[in-house]
């Protein structure tokens, strides 16, 4: 039986390899000439009920959430829902689906393009898009009130301002953002430049997507997700199988040369503290919001619910045959949702569940093996991008940061003792137009309570952001520079970043992004005030 699954498994990697290697070719993309997806259709709150006349997009796709099925075992196919896309207008290698995995096609853009997509609502219940990192206009960014039901459509119409990186998109409805990404609604949206085009990382088959996350499976393969009690919800969901880009037991094939291995953490909540089982460095190349100025070594570093890490992975010094993984080393949580001692494991050790690999476990993650001998040539560049030097002094509020108090009262996490309401922005919640700010985040968890405390990973919309400082001990296990739109907080630790509200106002969230913290009510509005 196991050996069976490694064989189905090893022939989808197969697969999968050989559709890297026909990069844009003909193998699962789908494509469609121009068809009027929108009848009279109820556009959510963005009321646009035609097409902007005066909207040319460069890519313009239907994308639908809808039941499915998979195989992703032998026997009985998983009940999924997955995004599935249609291309009206734009090059067929620009959207790219992943054959039998859960996952949405992986969106390719280029920095500038106008982007239109039609969200086709195609589940029983509500839901919007978002689209985690983009720097997009409010109505665009799929906040929880412009939620639409089964058989409705959202129209999204925006330019891509971003720098290339790796970003992703996930619905965002309010309470079922943890349920609705389970189940299978996530992907890829991957934006390049010109800058990055030309910094000599590797492309084509040697650029890699890898989205890891944690499921778990009943004896007919159909997904299982958390018992819903209040306890499981506290410590969010953990799986005890990790998959990869919706894959089980995932081996990449490579050659010996190198790669830009672009890893999402697409998990709900559990966090891995990522490294090389035969022990090289990771260098890592590239965070949330792209490319790093120059690579960063480490021994291992943290990727929590939502961040993004590029590696770069030179194989040329290795033999055909050679074979290592991607590990995910034990650590303490700090408290609860752990597991390796104490307090955490009789916490989280209420399910069976999350007793069989609790959040801290280590495990690996994905195996490669050295198949060819084939070079690609390239070396680590000592510069990736150009990255702005931060300037502190700046903002608005540079002597008295804008304060957040990560905190449970009550078996419910919040912020500032807030927890989410859909409207709400509270006075302390208003922003400038145009300025720029220090937040200061504080996970100080429930005060004596300390088998509460857990870490957070906090994520804003609208905006990239810089962490300018971290008061923890550990600062060699996180990746803090360059642009980041999540930051994980470990329990004691207070970490300050800069954000610039240069454009875009109104109502965005920030919110943790541990996803069961966040459907319990650990997010908050912001608002960007036009002055
Ligand atoms: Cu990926 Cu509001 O989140
Ligand atoms: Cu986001
Ligand atoms: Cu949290």
């Amino acid at each position: 039986m196991i050996m069976q699954t490694r064989d189905v498994a090893l022939k989808r990697n197969e697969r999968r390899q050989f559709l890297k290697l026909a990069g844009y070719g003909a193998l699962g993309w789908i494509t469609s000439g121009f068809r009027p997806v929108f009848g009279a259709p109820a556009f959510g709150q963005n009321k646009k009920t035609v097409l902007g006349s005066d909207f040319l997009p460069d890519l313009d796709i239907s994308l639908a959430a809808r039941p499915d099925e998979v195989a992703v075992f032998p026997g009985s196919p998983t009940r999924v829902w997955r995004y599935h896309a249609i291309i009206h207008k734009g090059d067929k290698g620009r959207v790219l689906e992943i054959p039998e995995s859960y996952l949405g096609p992986i969106i390719n853009v280029h920095r500038g393009e106008k982007i239109r997509i039609r969200f086709n609502n195609s589940i029983p219940e509500a839901s919007i898009i978002h689209w985690h990192g983009l720097h997009v206009p409010a109505i665009m960014d799929g906040h929880p009130r412009h939620v639409i039901s089964q058989g409705q459509s959202y129209l999204y119409e925006f330019e891509v301002k971003n720098r290339a990186g790796t970003y992703w998109y996930h619905p965002h409805p309010h309470g079922r953002t943890g349920p609705q990404v389970y189940r299978g609604l996530a992907g890829l949206f991957l934006v390049s430049d010109d800058e990055e085009q030309a910094a000599g990382l590797p492309d084509g088959e040697y650029d890699v997507p890898l989205v890891i996350q944690d499921r778990t499976f009943d004896l007919d393969n159909q997904l299982v997700y958390t018992s819903g009690r209040r306890m499981d919800q506290m410590t969010g969901f953990l799986g005890d199988r990790i998959m990869v880009n919706g894959l089980p037991d995932f081996t990449l094939p490579v050659s010996t040369g190198a790669y830009r291995l672009r890893v999402l953490n697409g998990s709900n909540s559990r966090i891995y503290k990522l490294a090389w089982k035969d022990g090289r460095p990771l260098t890592v190349v590239g965070t949330d919001g792209g490319l790093l100025e120059r690579p960063a070594n480490r021994r291992y570093a943290f990727l929590s619910p939502g961040e993004r890490l590029e590696i770069w992975a030179d194989f040329s010094d290795r033999p055909v045959g050679y074979e290592t993984s991607l590990i995910s080393l034990p650590f303490n949580t700090g408290g609860m949702g752990g597991g390796r001692r104490g307090r955490g494991m009789m916490m989280g050790g209420r399910t069976g569940r999350n007793q069989r690999l609790p959040n801290g476990a280590g495990f690996p993650i994905f195996n490669i093996n050295v198949t060819k001998p084939v070079k690609n040539h390239l070396t680590l560049p000592d510069k990736l991008s150009d990255i702005e030097s931060i300037q502190q002094d700046e903002a608005v509020n540079f002597f008295r940061p804008r304060q957040f108090f990560l905190t449970m009262r009550h078996m419910q996490w919040s912020i500032n003792g807030r927890e989410f309401q859909m409207e709400e922005v509270a006075d302390d919640e208003i922003v400038e137009l145009g300025s720029k700010e220090i937040w200061e985040f504080h996970n100080t968890g429930s005060g004596m309570m300390h088998m509460m405390n857990m870490p957070h990973p906090i994520h804003l919309h609208g905006k990239q952001f810089r962490v300018l400082e971290r008061s923890g001990v550990m600062h060699e296990s996180y990746v803090d520079e360059g642009w980041k739109d999540t930051v994980l907080i470990m329990p004691g630790e207070r970490i300050r970043i800069l954000v610039e509200f240069d454009d875009y106002p109104g109502m965005f969230l920030y919110h943790c992004h541990n996803l069961e913290h966040e459907d319990m009510g650990m997010m908050r509005n912001y608002f960007v005030r036009e002055t």
